[in-house]
């Protein structure tokens, strides 16, 4: 018998359900299938140029060795002139730490703040990492659900309605993976009333806040007020903006006492971000802006495109979904489908029977909305060429006709 005993916060620690479906893509396309992959949520450009350079020089500067833990006060700078620049926000270097991607920097919020007892407010749909690393941490997320009708937004109401004496903070994803659906400004900043009057933390993940779209508009959290700005701790970073995933920069600016404990924290975990992607991250950041305008554009023709191919979807298939302002994403309701079998594939009970069998059959990746708290739905990332996403659209209608 084995001796080994993972810790209790691991023992049912479940693996990232996108990066999973992605792996089970890869193994299909492995065996020689031509699968058509719409699982994994990053742009697919390669990193501008001059960001690219700024990199090689960098290195060939000798920035080869550790950073300040919290980052180079250079990237702090860039981070806090730019949001000056885009949104009028004033913060102080002081506030902001330089993490290994956005994802650590919510995994060093959460475990900075939260502990055992303590309870996390995560409305639903939420990003599968979300659920995932409260739980790590030890403390309880409590999952508040939205509706397609809301679009996917969480009420004031709903909010106030979770707050108990245990909570600890209030995670929102605007615009948001997997929905794509962004907050209107007024829900907002009846959200950020409530966090005020209640006097709740909100980490504000951000992380998506260049990519909208018509008939949409981003508003940082942090910019209803200096009563609302003291709660908030904001979470962004470049990967998505500046196809920049690989590079794992991404940031924290909040209060200062949470900032200086989550700096803490990473000296004794990891240390500096990588000292090359920060210096690329500074010339993102203050260089030119072009680039990121001309890949929202992108974005946003591949959203219509795939909004134009899935609304007769709702005649024909009875599927539904609510249209993405924001983001990536466009994720649709499949239950009209519960009780067939398509393609000849098996039944399909829920909606990663749905995936598995439109796998099996079309071979399409899509990822399951039981991964988001969200059973019934998938997600289809459209962050990848209009092409494959024609051929996508193509097959998985073939798949629903059935
Ligand atoms: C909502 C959300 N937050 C954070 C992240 C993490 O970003 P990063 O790649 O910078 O860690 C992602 C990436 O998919 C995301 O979708």
């Amino acid at each position: 018998m084995s001796t080994i005993r993972l810790s209790p916060a691991l023992q049912n620690l479940k693996p990232s359900a996108t990066l999973a479906a992605a792996a089970k893509a890869k193994e299909l396309k492995a065996k020689g299938v031509n699968v058509l992959d719409f699982t994994l949520g990053e742009p697919d450009f390669i990193t501008p140029e001059n960001i690219r350079q700024a990199a090689v020089t960098a290195m060939n500067a000798g920035h080869t060795h550790y950073t300040a833990s919290g980052g180079i006060p250079e990237l702090k700078q860039a981070v806090c002139a730019a949001y000056q620049r885009d949104y009028g926000l004033k913060f102080a270097a002081n506030q902001v730490l330089i993490s290994n991607g956005a994802k650590h920097s919510i995994h060093n919020v959460i475990s900075s703040l939260c502990g055992p007892g303590d309870e996390v407010i995560i409305p639903a749909p939420y990003w599968v990492s979300y659920s995932a690393l409260v739980e790590i941490a030890g403390a309880t997320a409590v999952l508040v659900d939205t509706t397609e009708a809301s679009g996917f937004c969480m009420s004031a109401e709903q909010f106030s309605a979770a707050i108990t004496p245990k909570t600890r903070l209030l995670m929102l994803n605007n615009p948001s993976n997997p929905t794509g659906c962004a907050y209107p400004v007024a829900q907002l900043e009846a959200l950020a009333r409530i966090a005020v009057e209640k006097d709740i933390l909100v980490l504000s993940d951000e992380i998506y806040e260049k990519l909208i779209y018509k008939g949409a508009e981003f508003r940082s959290f942090a910019s209803f007020g200096p009563e609302v700005a003291a709660r908030t701790i904001i979470v962004s970073g470049v990967s998505k903006a500046y196809a920049m995933t690989g590079w794992r920069i991404g940031w924290t600016i909040g209060p200062v006492e949470v900032i200086k404990a989550m700096d803490n924290l990473q000296s004794q975990e990891t240390s500096n971000p990588c000292s090359i992607s920060q210096y690329a991250a500074v010339e993102a950041l203050n260089g030119p802006q072009v680039s990121v305008e001309a890949m929202r554009v992108e974005f946003e023709k591949r959203r219509n495109y795939v909004m134009e191919r899935m609304r007769p979807w709702r005649s024909q298939f009875g599927i539904t979904f609510a249209e993405p302002g924001g983001a990536f994403y466009a994720f649709f309701n499949v239950k009209s489908c519960f009780g067939r079998t398509l393609l000849g594939g098996a039944k399909v009970d829920n909606a990663t029977d749905f995936c598995t069998a439109l796998l099996e059959k079309a071979h399409v990746a899509l990822v399951t909305g039981d991964a988001f708290g969200a059973p019934g739905y998938v997600r289809l990332s459209f962050a990848t060429s209009l092409e494959q996403l024609k051929a996508g659209l193509d097959a998985i209608e073939r798949f629903l006709a059935g």
